[in-house]
């Protein structure tokens, strides 16, 4: 594997030119944060947790038609990535209340959607992510109205990718947060899938077995991480 220059370097992951022009590499580092960044820690063996669920979920979307940005892993934390140009979208997907839906409607915790609520926030740090709807998208210039309804139709469809295998390994998937971008004409999912980016709660106990472990101090994060890891791995 050749690694070029760094192109970017964001909360959890490095991002690397390659020898060719349309891949980059992403490196998944130990870095964990959350309120914007206003908690940070390092977790070791969390970056290798991540990537390898991620590159779990990718291979299980494009098996059922998903198109995506990942081509290989290079080594337990490096991915080897087609290169996109991101829309700075953050797409959410909910099947149970959680979050901030619960803090900014009056939706209580746990409540089922059915069927599931999608939700698109503006990726801005600086302005905290606000909240988008379909007409601010279009007037944004990120997506045309066709293609707003190809990603939210996409979106559902990893939603149900994924909700049914974690139900087969006794997961409940809450909600989580995918970002697509444009390779051509296409648009593909890019970024990652991991703990940082789902609710998963156990089935029956609604214990949290994400990154909300570390937001709210619920137990020892890496603990649930690579239990989420064991039982992904159990399963092939
Ligand atoms: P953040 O930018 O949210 O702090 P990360 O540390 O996860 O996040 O950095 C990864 C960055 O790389 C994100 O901005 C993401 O949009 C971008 N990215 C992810 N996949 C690709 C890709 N295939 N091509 C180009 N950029 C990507
Ligand atoms: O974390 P918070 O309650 O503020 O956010 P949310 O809107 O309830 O998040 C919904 C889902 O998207 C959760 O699984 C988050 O982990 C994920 N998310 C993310 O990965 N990155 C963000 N910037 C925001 C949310």
């Amino acid at each position: 594997m050749t690694r070029g220059d760094i192109l970017y370097s964001g909360k959890a992951k490095t991002i690397f030119l390659s020898e060719k022009p349309d891949e980059l590499i992403v490196s998944f580092r130990d870095d964990i944060t959350a309120f914007d960044g206003g908690k940070k820690d390092q977790l070791e063996g969390k970056g290798a947790s991540n990537a390898g669920v991620s590159a779990f979920l990718f291979g299980l979307l494009e098996e059922a038609g998903v198109r995506t940005h990942f081509i290989r892993m290079e080594d337990p934390i490096t991915m080897r990535v087609r290169k996109l140009n991101m829309i700075p979208l953050e797409v959410i997907v909910r099947n149970r209340a959680a979050g901030s839906i619960v803090r900014n409607y009056p939706f209580t915790e746990g409540q089922y959607f059915n069927p599931p609520i999608i939700v698109t926030d503006y990726k801005d740090d600086t302005r905290h992510d606000p909240m988008l709807n379909d007409d601010i998208i279009v007037a944004l210039d990120l997506l045309t109205h066709e293609e707003i309804d190809a990603v939210k139709a996409s979106a559902l469809k990893v939603n149900r990718v994924m909700k049914a295998f974690f139900d087969g390994i006794g997961l409940d998937l809450v909600d989580f947060k995918i970002e697509y971008g444009r390779y051509g004409d296409a648009i593909m999912l890019g970024d990652e899938i991991s703990m940082d980016s789902m609710r998963l709660w156990e089935k029956g106990t609604m214990k949290s077995m994400d990154k909300d472990v570390y937001r709210f101090e619920k137990g020892d994060v890496m603990e649930a991480y690579h239990a989420v890891s064991a039982r992904i791995t159990g399963s092939r």
